[in-house]
């Protein structure tokens, strides 16, 4: 079956992508940060394998690398992100607005570095990141959440800029949006469920391959405007 590494699983998307591709029988190396914590993750059904990883965190990175020397990885998607605080204009903090970058735009750069030459070796070679319709710039940004919007633009570059970079080596890229999901990033009022925002998910990345790589998507599959 095939291999999908998962950052982020412990809770929210992440952990509801891995629930589905365990079901579905793929092979899950499920990242989170703390796995004597992961109690939801660890009870999950099928090959779950799982495994700490801090996407903040190069030397988490370069460890897990070489703990998974010699697999193949067949999916490797970036989930992981945070949302920083919500604060309008006049407030932008360095230190927190670097952390938003760090997690949600150098962790999955840097995860691609690491692992490319694993997803090389698999069957399906997708590297994907899960970005956010708030990163759309012609989407007609509102205001405010400056670091998180930045972030996910920034993200969706990267994406683009790995598909063309690693097309050559026959591996398809996406950054895909998950919709307002009712997670504890997405809070109460989100209309989509996880369960079907992960489905969504999961459709998409089953679609793309060397010929429809680098693009910029909804859960839903419809392409969303830079
Ligand atoms: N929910 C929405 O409506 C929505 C909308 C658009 C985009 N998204 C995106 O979808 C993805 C998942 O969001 P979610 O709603 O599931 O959020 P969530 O419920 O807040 O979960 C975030 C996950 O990311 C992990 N994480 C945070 N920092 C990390 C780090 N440094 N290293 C490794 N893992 C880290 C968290 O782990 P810990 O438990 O250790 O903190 C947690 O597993 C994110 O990229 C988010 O930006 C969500």
């Amino acid at each position: 079956m095939p291999t999908v590494l998962i950052t982020g699983a412990n809770r929210g998307i992440g952990l509801e992508l891995a629930r589905q591709y365990a079901q579905a029988g793929w092979d899950v190396i499920a990242c989170c940060r703390k796995p004597t914590e992961a109690d939801a993750l660890k009870a999950l059904k099928g090959n779950v394998e799982v495994k700490a990883l801090d996407v903040a965190k190069p030397a988490s990175i370069a460890k897990l690398a070489v703990a998974l020397k010699g697999r193949s990885i067949d999916v490797l998607l970036n989930n992981a992100g945070i949302l920083g605080r919500r604060v309008g204009f006049g407030k932008a903090e360095t230190k927190e607005f670097l952390g938003v970058m760090q997690v949600n735009v150098l962790g999955p750069l840097l995860m691609a570095e690491s692992f490319w030459p694993l997803v090389k070796k698999s069957k399906q070679k997708k590297i994907v990141a899960i970005t956010s319709g708030m990163g759309s710039i012609s989407g007609g940004a509102n205001g405010g959440s400056y670091a998180y919007r930045s972030s996910k633009a920034a993200l969706n570059m990267v994406m683009k800029n790995l598909g063309n970079d690693l097309g050559g080596k026959g591996i398809a890229t996406a950054a895909i949006s998950p919709g307002w999901v009712k997670t504890d990033m997405g809070g109460k009022s989100a209309p989509l469920t996880v369960t079907d925002s992960a489905a969504g998910i999961i459709k998409v990345i089953a679609s793309i391959d060397a010929a429809k790589s680098g693009g910029f998507f909804n859960h839903n599959g419809d392409t969303i405007a830079w």
